[in-house]
């Protein structure tokens, strides 16, 4: 089932006309990291001097938390792939359901802004179509800062306790290393009076490269990326200049699917030991792998069933689950795919077998049979990382594919059939100019429910 879209029209007025049975070549660019720059948007709300934030991708979930800073009075200027962020006339403290909903990384906002102005209201993010995505660890370290936190009519009503001007430092136990949690928690505790431990902090890449804008911005932050962060709070923050790190999962998802064609191709900029997972993976199945400096090539050939399980970083990323199921689909031998994150990150499951996939799926556990190929066809991705998964699959098939559902892709990868197009697949995007009644827009992942609209 796929999430309730505000862009409803989106889902099949366009669609990815890719011609199966590619082969990837070249070179590509790799994109500041989504995650990464989300996160570092809601941090700059914490000061108010000026924020510059360089390789920024241009994706409409950046566009989106952009439109949420620019509603609570933030001046935002973009420039290419820089964003401008001066945050000093705020005049709100309260994110408008409208604009939060659908971008879950909204929500990490609350630590901002209630470190800062000691009071926030933000809705609910709501649940997700890969799984419930509950805020539990946001609000109990929050409470445990010193903040009571009201929940009323679906909106998060936090301020600090008492006649209080700042939060206050504790020491937090996290039930889960939830990376959104991690984040809302150290950026909260930046500004808190005294001393903050996190144990059992999430590691990812992207808390590391939050920690390291925030230190430039003046704060005291220790041991990102261990198991425990130390954050010793300041009065104030200032303003820096920050480089987003590149996308590891974006950086993944195309030495997957260069694995997939038995293609060779380098991907750069990158940071290698972000990908250890990943690689260690695709070289166990037989792709060669070499690493220089902040490129990484891939020669690919033979392709062997491996097993994989999801787990936090330094884990195998379960952003990559999806692609990686799809690569297992045509490898020699039997593998299982695990997802141990989320709940109903399965949603691509069923589509791989209308393509002629051999999975049986046990809850969160794929049994796969490899199989010689696939089939293209016309499908609607649910998720963003599971259309990814199908774009793969569709350069795999004999035969054409139209993947629908671009909403969801243009959320995480900037220019992805563009890039792809760069390194030979054939690949075009389809405008419908076609007005769909709305039963024919029933939402279902069927190929059949896709009208025959004329193509622009
Ligand atoms: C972030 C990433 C997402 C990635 C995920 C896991 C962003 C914008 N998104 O999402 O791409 O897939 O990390 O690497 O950075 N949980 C709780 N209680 C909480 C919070 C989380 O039980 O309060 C659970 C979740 O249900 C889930 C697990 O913890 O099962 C991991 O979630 P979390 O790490 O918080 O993911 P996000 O930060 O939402």
């Amino acid at each position: 089932m796929i999430c309730e879209s505000k862009n409803k029209s989106y889902l099949k007025s366009q669609n990815l006309k890719i011609f199966g049975q590619g082969k990837l070549n070249g070179r590509v660019e790799i994109s500041g990291a989504k995650n990464s720059a989300l996160v570092l948007l809601a941090a700059s709300l914490l000061t108010n001097e000026r924020i510059i934030l360089e390789n920024v991708p241009r994706l409409t979930d950046i566009e989106k938390m952009g439109n949420i800073l620019k509603n609570l009075g933030v001046n935002l200027v973009h420039k290419h792939n820089n964003l401008e962020i001066d945050s000093k006339n705020i005049s709100m403290k309260e994110l408008p359901y409208e604009l939060v909903n659908g971008l879950r990384a909204s929500f990490f906002c609350i630590g901002a802004l209630l470190s800062k102005f000691g009071e926030a209201k933000v809705p609910l993010p709501g649940g997700c179509n890969i799984g419930l995505r509950p805020i539990d660890e946001h609000i109990k370290g929050l409470k445990a800062l010193g903040s009571e936190i009201l929940i009323e009519d679906g909106i998060v009503k936090a301020k600090i306790k008492g006649k209080k001007k700042q939060l206050c430092g504790t020491h937090i136990k996290l039930n889960c290393p939830s990376v959104g949690a991690t984040e809302t928690l150290i950026m909260a505790a930046s500004l808190a009076e005294g001393r903050t431990t996190i144990e059992n902090a999430a590691r990812e890449p992207e808390i590391q490269d939050l920690c390291q804008m925030l230190n430039k911005m003046g704060a005291k932050i220790y041991d990102s990326g261990k198991e425990t962060i130390i954050i010793d709070g300041v009065n104030k923050l200032g303003g820096c200049k920050h480089k987003v790190i590149p996308d590891r999962i974006e950086a993944g998802t195309f030495l997957i699917a260069a694995a997939a064609t038995s293609s060779s191709i380098t991907i750069s900029p990158v940071i290698p030991h972000h990908l250890e997972a990943v690689t260690n993976k695709l070289k166990e199945s037989g792709s060669k792998i070499t690493v220089q400096g902040n490129s990484i090539s891939i020669q690919s050939k033979k392709l062997k069933g491996v097993d994989i399980e999801t787990a936090p970083f330094p884990g195998f990323p379960t952003d990559l689950q999806a692609p990686f199921t799809t690569l297992m689909t045509i490898a020699h031998g039997e593998s299982k795919i695990t997802e141990t994150i989320f709940e109903n990150r399965m949603n691509h499951i069923d589509l791989l077998k209308k393509m002629g996939a051999s999975i049986k799926l046990d809850k969160n556990v794929a049994h796969i049979k490899g199989v010689k190929t696939m089939k293209g066809m016309n499908l609607i991705g649910s998720d963003l990382r599971s259309s990814a998964a199908l774009i793969i699959a569709a350069i795999i098939a004999k035969g054409n594919s139209k993947i629908y559902g671009l909403e969801h892709l243009d959320r995480g990868y900037e220019n992805f059939e563009s890039k792809l197009k760069i390194l030979g697949v054939k690949i075009t995007r389809e405008f419908i100019k076609k007005t769909f009644t709305e039963k024919e827009y029933k939402i279902a992942s069927e190929p059949d429910d896709i009208p025959k609209a004329r193509v622009a």
